[in-house]
């Protein structure tokens, strides 16, 4: 306790710590190490452009930044909670390995701007990462619906039977849903795309410092424009686990589905083995444990986003510690919906999907109601009037234990002398499925269009596709 701290900042201090292990954070952020020596080195070579440092100690730094960088890679770096976080360890590291040189990097920058720079580094990558796989699920989701178009099933709401639908226009939803957390991504990633360097502890830098130089050396697009708000802000970490919990809200979805529907009860689909599990003591069991993993870690996934939205809560600017809690959150946000996206792609490619269940539970259930009160309509029944009279044949087929395909003529009639032979025709699954035509509706030809409008997205996607680099 008595003896004198030895931490790079310890100038004002006369005792060391007993929690420096409280203090530490180098457990969570030393992952950043490859983003904290990228950015040291443009900072290091840009303090020499501008003549801050000499060119020798440039090159000092950035020779033994690349060396530190490969012992790293070679797994012969050992971190311990002594090393406050990743930025002092690399300085004090190369301090003892290049003397004076290491002690002249720090010139001109904080670790505020420092944290500030190594995470927007480290969360642009993992957004890509995330976009990559969310690429790659869009394509499977497009080839799987080509295969369905003409296969119908029961479409729900309130999880009661509501109108038939083509099993390619369910997995087209799920497109849908998917198109829109890439876009969300994208844009998140241009809030991101700015270089902070320059704002050092809060105020800016009295030292010539190149930002342009700086931001055009790292790969980013524009260089913050307040130094008080560069250092403070992790909104983009908030709008990163923002968007991975949308991501996660949309994979549960559609695991909850496939979930029910792989049960004895809906028999929709057959999840492989692959990613199923049994069970101790039921030899039959054959659970879908990998679907409902990604159902419970999207909670895992909110609770990283309210921990940032919590952190940041309340915060006086500009940077305050708590700020160091950021890291974990948006860490295990990354890892958890990049780990989810790629287990729930390889499941998906598994499914077997039993189109016969799925065409039998279509023809229970009176499905196909809406479009016997949508004939009468069309003949010039009033639409309410038309939909009270299929109400009570509803009731009527309950009672007598018929589908409404089933009735005869006479029966039909009972409800609405408008009803002719040609009913029959106007209300077989394929009818109901084929007249929904329009643009967005579930008629194969419209779920072919959105399909082909799909592939040209991705393709173009695709052409663009980001790395993992910035
Ligand atoms: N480890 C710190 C964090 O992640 C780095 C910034 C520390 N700055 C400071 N002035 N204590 O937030």
């Amino acid at each position: 306790m008595s003896n004198k701290s030895n931490k790079l900042w310890s100038g004002r201090f006369t005792k060391s710590s007993s929690i420096d292990d409280f203090h530490s954070s180098i457990d969570v952020d030393s992952r950043m190490i490859r983003e904290d020596i990228m950015g040291s080195a443009a900072h290091a070579k840009m303090l020499a452009a501008q003549g801050i440092i000499s060119r020798e100690d440039a090159a000092a730094i950035t020779e033994e930044l690349q060396r530190i960088l490969a012992s790293f890679e070679e797994g012969k770096i050992v971190f311990s909670s002594s090393d406050e976080d990743i930025h002092m360890f690399i300085e004090s590291l190369l301090t003892q390995r290049i003397g004076d040189a290491g002690k002249r990097l720090h010139t001109g920058r904080s670790r505020n701007d420092q944290v500030a720079l190594d995470c927007r580094i480290y969360l642009i990558k993992g957004a890509n990462e995330t976009i990559q796989r969310l690429f790659k699920l869009e394509e499977a989701l497009l080839h799987t619906a080509q295969t369905y178009l003409n296969t119908i099933m029961p479409g729900y709401t309130h999880m009661q039977k509501a109108q038939p639908i083509s099993l390619a226009h369910y997995l087209m939803a799920y497109f849908e849903m998917f198109r829109r957390d890439v876009e969300r991504l994208y844009s998140c990633k241009s809030r991101m795309d700015s270089m902070p360097l320059g704002s050092g502890a809060l105020a800016g830098s009295t030292y010539p410092l190149d930002r342009e130089s700086v931001k055009q050396a790292l790969g980013f697009s524009g260089i913050t424009r307040n130094s008080i708000d560069a250092v403070s802000d992790r909104d983009f970490c908030i709008e990163y686990a923002s968007c991975a919990s949308i991501i996660m809200m949309h994979l549960s979805r559609f695991c909850e589905e496939l979930i029910l529907w792989s049960t004895d009860e809906f028999g929709f689909v057959d999840i492989d083995e692959a990613y199923s599990t049994g069970s101790s003591i039921m030899p039959q069991k054959k659970n879908p444990d990998a679907a409902e993993l990604i159902r419970g870690k999207t909670g895992r996934v909110y609770g990283d986003l309210f921990a940032l939205l919590t952190i940041m809560k309340g915060l006086p600017l500009a940077y305050n510690k708590d700020m160091q809690e950021d890291k974990e959150a948006v860490f295990d946000a990354m890892n958890t919906v990049n780990n989810c996206l790629e287990v729930f792609l390889k499941m998906f490619a598994t499914l077997r999907f039993n189109t016969h269940k799925m065409y039998d539970s279509a023809q229970r259930g009176f499905i196909n109601a809406t479009d016997a009160a949508d004939y009468l309509s069309k003949k010039g029944v009033p639409f309410r009037e038309a939909h009270e009279a299929i109400g009570k044949m509803v009731l009527y087929c309950i009672e007598h234990e018929k589908a409404i395909e089933a009735l005869t003529l006479e029966e039909f009639k009972l409800f609405s002398s408008t009803f002719e032979e040609d009913i029959y025709n106007e209300i077989t699954l394929e009818a109901c499925i084929n007249g929904r035509s329009l643009p967005g509706g579930t008629a194969p030809a419209a779920v072919k269009m959105h399909i082909s409008e799909g592939l040209k997205w991705l393709d173009a996607q695709n052409k663009n596709i980001p790395d993992s680099s910035l």
